[in-house]
């Protein structure tokens, strides 16, 4: 068991989707109450089914301030305290040169990987600076928030933002006792690879297969990550097993980077 998690609140947003629901999952299992945060009401359902008890589903959108304020007082009113924060809700960009990017995809992908950001990380701070024990915040960047990529530059900014936003906070934060860090995954096995796959095959002229064959050959350990090996490390920065990691990007990429 990882230390500091059991009794413990812990929101996740994007539970619904691969990473969120599996550090929901992981949070679960070490103990903790989970207030589970997604615009998917279905994949919030099925999370409580399987999950049963110590959880609660908020649906909700991570870009809209007052159903941010929302989720954060569920938490405290269900559980009495908020401890931990998985800012993990995104989206990918559609894959298109930056001579020809489109400026709704781009507020699309701003608003819900980074104002979403914000906005939890403001919530998140107000909360946990009162709290004796602080807390601790993850923010889901990616590889991407790390080096470029052709064609999906807007997603490449968006994920650098994250990390400044990130490298930001923890200066602010850490005499407060909250503990801030960036989980950054390279591919992962979720929904979210087969749109960038296809588009990006497009762009280099293959098909999806061909592209993640490629792209499975480039990363050392052959093969894309599993949701469940991102919450184990989303898990474990939230967790009191390392108390003096603050401000760090946690690659997690099977040795894709650097
Ligand atoms: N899959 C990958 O290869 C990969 C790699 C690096 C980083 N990431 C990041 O991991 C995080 C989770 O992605 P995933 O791979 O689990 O994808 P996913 O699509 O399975 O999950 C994303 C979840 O976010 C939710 N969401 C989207 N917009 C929302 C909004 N406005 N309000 C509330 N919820 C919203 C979706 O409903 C979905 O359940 C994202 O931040 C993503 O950028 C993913």
């Amino acid at each position: 068991m990882l230390k500091g998690i059991a009794g413990r609140t812990a929101i996740v947003t994007g539970a619904a989707g691969g990473i969120g629901s599996a550090t929901c999952r992981r949070l679960h299992a070490e103990g903790a109450n989970i207030v589970a945060v997604d615009l998917d009401q279905a994949g919030l359902d099925a999370l409580v089914a399987e999950l049963g008890d110590r959880i609660v589903a908020v649906r909700a959108d991570v870009t809209n301030p007052e159903q941010t304020e929302a989720f954060f007082d569920t938490a405290v009113s269900t559980f009495g305290s908020v401890d931990m924060f998985h800012a993990n809700a995104g989206v990918e960009s559609t894959v298109v040169p930056v001579a020809n990017f489109d400026i709704a995809d781009w507020q699309k992908v701003f608003n819900v990987n980074v104002l979403s950001a914000f906005l939890g990380a403001s919530a998140a701070v107000r909360r946990m600076a009162t709290q004796p024990d602080g807390g601790k915040i993850v923010f889901t960047a990616s590889i991407a928030g790390l080096k470029g990529d052709p064609g999906v530059s807007v997603y490449v900014a968006s994920k650098h933002a994250v990390i400044g936003l990130m490298r930001s906070l923890m200066k602010e934060t850490g005499a407060l006792g909250i503990r801030v860090n960036v989980v950054a995954p390279g591919p992962v096995e979720t929904r979210m690879m087969r749109p960038l796959e296809e588009g990006l095959a497009a762009l280099m002229g293959t098909d999806a297969a061909g592209f993640q064959a490629a792209l499975s050959t480039a990363i050392p350990l052959a093969r894309y990550a599993e949701a469940d090996e991102i919450a184990a490390t989303a898990a474990w920065l939230l967790s009191d097993e390392v108390p003096y990691m603050h401000g760090e990007v946690v690659t997690v990429g099977g040795g894709l980077y650097p």
